[in-house]
């Protein structure tokens, strides 16, 4: 029997990642956030101090990727910082590193762990590239104001010298690179749902996107 794939794409902070854990709970459904990974390239290649837009740096970390340290908690967090964000950006620009990740992506979607029905697989061109195939598609956004406003909470916890202003600019500037890069760009997929969350709580959000993946 063929698995259920939901495509999840937008761009940061656009509550795409809270929606498709959300939809993966609701469904019980496998969930990759597939922008983790870009996100373990780009810490690897700054861990080792070498450059994210050294092209041999980036792909050599991720043909080496070990999707086992995503869960050491370490890694984990450094995952989530602005600086490791943008490094994603950069070297998920070069073709070489996409295709390293895309094969496992794949495999993700077309046999969820865990014996699931189904997997949600949320990033930026899930829906275009990884699977045009998939049963449900979703194109998550909001403007960039309260995007900035969003990230800028969650991370001024842990770096209390960040401004919203920062962030703001962090996130034009990811936005510009990956909806303009020549691999794989951040697009809506032409038969994807858009929803924009700039006025919605999570749950007004949940129950919309719940409605489009049900249509
Ligand atoms: O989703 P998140 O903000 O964690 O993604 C970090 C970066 O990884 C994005 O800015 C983007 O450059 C890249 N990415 C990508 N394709 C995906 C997921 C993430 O290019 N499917």
């Amino acid at each position: 029997m063929s698995q259920k794939i939901i495509a999840v794409d937008g761009p940061a902070a656009s509550g795409k990642g809270t929606l498709a854990r959300r939809l993966a709970a609701h469904f019980d459904y496998a969930y990759l956030d597939t922008g983790a990974l870009y996100r373990a390239v780009a810490l690897t290649v700054l861990t080792k101090g070498q450059d994210p837009a050294n092209t041999k740096a980036a792909v050599d970390a991720a043909q080496n990727l070990d999707m086992a340290q995503l869960d050491e908690p370490d890694f984990a967090r450094n995952l989530r910082t602005a600086e490791t964000g943008l490094a994603a950006s950069i070297v998920a620009a070069e073709p070489d590193v996409r295709a390293a990740i895309l094969t496992a992506q794949r495999h993700f979607g077309e046999t969820p762990p865990g014996g699931k029905q189904g997997a949600i697989l949320d990033g930026r061109d899930i829906g275009t590239v990884v699977c045009p195939d998939a049963d449900a598609k979703l194109f998550i956004t909001a403007q960039a104001q309260v995007r900035a406003e969003r990230r800028w909470k969650e991370l001024v916890v842990q770096d209390t010298s960040l401004t919203l202003a920062n962030v703001l600019a962090d996130i034009e500037a990811r936005d510009a690179r990956d909806a303009g890069r020549a691999t794989a760009p951040m697009k809506q997929a032409a038969d994807a749902h858009l929803l924009d969350t700039s006025d919605l709580s999570i749950e007004e959000a949940f129950a919309a996107a719940l409605a489009l993946v049900s249509d």
